[in-house]
């Protein structure tokens, strides 16, 4: 109808939104694409949610990832939204830095962390993905958070890096703290945080003093570049980024995964029987439809105008905070043919779910190979799975980067 006012904006970060905020982003992307907002914690930020713009942010290299170059407005308003800060040299990793830095230590953690190593532990992750449904498979019915997503990836990335067995539990305690605190650096996360800074410290002393192994980390203290190597600082770091960036995003990818299937049940019971055929092919298109679809990185990470820079055609001061909405950007109608309906056949697919530029996902391959593995397993071993909740008594953790369920009851036939 012509001259109709346009509907007002949702509201943001409320619980509703918390739940489905895709209606909200919608609106954003049609009204105010290029958005300034206030976050819940106070700090004053910028919103990209048009697909084109947050695919040209992502890459800009005005936009510096260092939290020094926050504006210091809101330095002294607090936070800048990182936990742990004040752990400052675990801190100094991938995400933070800008090059040549950056540069530096990609180049030497891509040497020791290669898609032929994750390849390789296809096994080790399907070992893992049985014994953690062999824990509930007797019962009928599980918390699948809890009892298959969250610890599959902790327990994948230590074995990966090398952490001993019987170190592995801690592993899981310091990052429930992590994730049921979510960001700030205060209490429980910064304790956490202390611990596994000075375990990660400790086994790479341990390791290059001569127990070095097949692992990522004996990989990292192995790998040069024109003669230079990680420090042990450094070494820390990136093994605290990989646990970190690899841990609650594949939690979700499997959460949101499941509940996306079970919300669906034409589109699982494709999928289902393509599994139980052997074929791969709609596995691995169903994983990307579904990072795209519901993915489990609601907004990129924090990103900060070094110099005057125009998004979308707004003009964004130096020192402001940009935050790219990658859920937004992946349902946008300009660049994905319908892209509110799921579907996991989907080929046309440049999704950002694993971010885009010098920052893309380096863990991508193992996140793929956990997800595929994780939910080709629950579907085959489990093949009645269902919901034991109305999908919309389900909790959504609240944090503002991440998107991911509390708890994801189920029932199925023992
Ligand atoms: C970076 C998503 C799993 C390690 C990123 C970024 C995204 C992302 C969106 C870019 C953030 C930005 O530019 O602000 C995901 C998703 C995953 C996943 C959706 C699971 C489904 C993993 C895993 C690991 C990992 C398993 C490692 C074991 C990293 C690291 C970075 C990163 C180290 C920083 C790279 C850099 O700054 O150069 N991830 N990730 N991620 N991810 Fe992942």
């Amino acid at each position: 109808m012509p001259n109709q006012p346009p509907a007002p904006m949702p509201p943001l970060f409320t619980w509703e939104f918390a739940a489905d905020p895709y209606p909200a982003y919608a609106w954003l992307r049609e009204h105010a694409p290029v958005h300034r907002t206030t976050l819940p914690s106070g700090v004053d930020a910028w919103l990209v949610t048009r697909y084109a713009d947050a695919r040209q942010a992502l890459a800009d290299s005005r936009l510096s990832k260092n939290p020094a170059h926050h504006s210091e407005q809101a330095h002294r308003t607090g936070r800048v939204g990182i936990p742990g800060e004040r752990q400052a040299d675990l801190m100094t990793h991938l995400l933070n830095i800008d090059p040549p830095d950056h540069t530096r230590l990609r180049r030497l953690v891509s040497k020791a962390f290669t898609p032929r190593r994750v390849a390789e532990f296809e096994p080790r992750v399907q070992r893992l993905t049985d014994r953690l449904i062999d824990t509930f498979a007797a019962r009928g019915s599980a918390d699948l958070i809890h009892e298959f997503a969250f610890p599959l990836p902790i327990y994948a990335i230590c074995d990966l890096l090398g952490v001993p067995a019987e170190d592995q539990d801690d592993f899981r305690d310091w990052a429930g703290m992590m994730i049921r605190h979510g960001g700030g650096p205060r209490g429980g996360v910064a304790r956490a945080v202390k611990k596994m800074r000075a375990y990660l410290l400790e086994l790479i002393h341990r390791k290059r003093g001569g127990e070095l192994g097949e692992d990522l980390i004996s990989g990292l203290i192995r790998a040069s570049d024109h003669g230079e190597h990680l420090t042990e600082n450094e070494a820390a770091a990136m093994a605290f980024i990989l646990l970190f960036a690899g841990f609650e995003t594949t939690v979700n990818l499997i959460g949101n995964g499941v509940f996306a299937l079970l919300n669906h049940p034409e589109q699982r019971a494709r999928l289902q029987a393509s599994v139980a055929a052997g074929e791969t092919g709609l596995l691995t298109t169903a994983v990307e439809e579904l990072l795209r679809y519901d993915g489990p990185v609601e907004l990129a990470t924090w990103r900060f105008a070094t110099s005057p820079l125009s998004i979308g055609g707004v003009d964004i001061p130096v020192g402001d905070p940009v935050l790219v909405v990658l859920a937004a950007a992946d349902r946008d109608p300009a660049r994905f043919d319908q892209p509110d309906t799921m579907d996991l056949a989907r080929r046309d697919n440049p999704h950002l779910g694993f971010g885009h530029g010098i920052h893309y996902c380096i863990g991508a391959p193992l996140a793929r190979l956990e997800g595929q593995r994780a939910l080709a397993t629950l579907l085959t071993r489990l093949p009645d799975l269902r919901l034991a909740a109305e999908p919309g008594e389900l909790r959504w953790r609240g944090g503002l980067i991440m998107r991911g369920l509390r708890e994801l009851p189920v029932s199925f036939t023992p």
